[in-house]
């Protein structure tokens, strides 16, 4: 599971070439190039089928790299690097001027991340020693719109042949994306829910930071509607409801998928039916795989028991209602 020093040469090569490499982080797999070089920025977009102004995250190896990238950076960003990275946060902050616009989406602000996963962070290190900007530009590496990989086997299933190199770390530990943090506009904002919860974020700032759609946020490909979804329709049910609906359909003549947390299967549902774990953290570590399993199903339908309308529910409740909404949309 292990990358070897070869593999990291060849990823670092690779990079240093202009060519794409998939590397895992604690959060999903990331499509990664050369953030400094726009020729392979471009190689992102059009591996994943990405829509060319959307900004993409820089992850670097540490703090050092920071004013490299950002300028401005406010007391606040420097609090919260200090508290979570490496780690699953991303910071917004005013981009410094030479950083290609292909990276930014054409924004004054840039996405920073240093990710708390070894491989990745030995791929950061190894990469910034070998001379250049030390930023390597990465979103998750899945095909646009789509589930992201938490696993090396997926990013293979979502671009086969379209990356060079896919360093495998086994599956990633949180499993959704980073919580991303606006610091570029005054007092630090919410643009995407994540592992680190806004009482993390409090416990830090002192404040809780507000969400987004409030205070008037650039649009941003993960907060489009129909994200993170599967290819087969995708219903989220009451759980009172959740044995009705599945009869119904099945009455219908349908092939229904379950994934739940608290109802335990059913006997006489010829279904698929998967559990999921009844807390927030394990729930959203099983998460992604769990719909490409069921996309693997042969069901053409699949009911998810609504989760707790709970603050720490908030990323998975993100990402179930974004794949919800492209689901089905081949
Ligand atoms: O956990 C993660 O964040 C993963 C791993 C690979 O690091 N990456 C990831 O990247 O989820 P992606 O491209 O799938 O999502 C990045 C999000 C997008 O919604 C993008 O628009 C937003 O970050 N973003 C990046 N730079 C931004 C900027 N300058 N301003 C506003 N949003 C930005
Ligand atoms: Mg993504």
């Amino acid at each position: 599971m292990t990358p070897r020093d070869a593999d990291y040469d060849r990823a670092v090569d690779l990079l240093k070439g202009g060519e794409l490499v998939a590397f895992p982080t604690e959060t999903v797999y990331g499509l990664g190039a050369d953030a400094a070089n726009p020729a392979a920025v471009v190689r992102i977009f059009a591996a994943k089928g990405r829509p060319a102004d959307h900004p993409l995250i820089v992850h670097v190896a540490g703090h050092d790299w920071v004013e490299r990238w950002a300028e401005k950076v406010p007391a606040a960003a420097w609090e919260l690097m200090e508290a979570f990275w490496p780690g699953p946060l991303t910071l917004i902050l005013k981009k410094q001027a030479w950083v290609p616009a292909a990276v930014t989406g054409g924004q004054d602000t840039v996405g920073l991340r240093v990710p708390g996963h070894p491989v990745a962070l030995e791929l950061l290190r190894r990469f910034a020693a070998a001379g250049g900007s030390g930023g390597i530009a990465a979103p998750s590496a899945n095909r646009f719109g789509r589930i992201s990989p938490t696993t090396a086997d997926h990013v293979r299933e979502e671009l086969g042949g379209r990356v060079p190199l896919v360093l495998d770390g086994g599956p990633c530990k949180v499993g959704v994306e980073s919580t991303i943090i606006d610091c570029s506009r005054g007092e630090p904002a919410i643009l995407r829910p994540g592992h680190i919860l806004p009482a993390h974020i409090e416990a830090v700032l002192g404040e809780r930071p507000p969400v987004a759609d409030a205070v008037g946020a650039p649009r941003v490909s993960g907060s489009l509607e129909a994200h993170y979804a599967p290819l087969t329709p995708m219903r989220l049910v009451a759980s009172g409801r959740l044995l009705d609906f599945l009869n119904a359909h099945r009455h219908r003549g349908g092939r229904c998928a379950a994934l739940c947390h608290s109802q335990p299967p059913q006997a006489g549902m010829p279904h698929a039916w998967r559990m999921l774990p009844a807390d927030p953290v394990g729930y959203a570590h099983d998460l992604y795989a769990a719909l490409r399993d069921m996309d693997h199903a042969g069901v053409d339908m699949i009911a998810v028991e609504a989760i707790p309308d709970d603050p720490a529910w908030a990323a998975v409740a993100d990402r179930l209602r974004r794949a919800a909404a492209g689901a089905g949309k081949a």
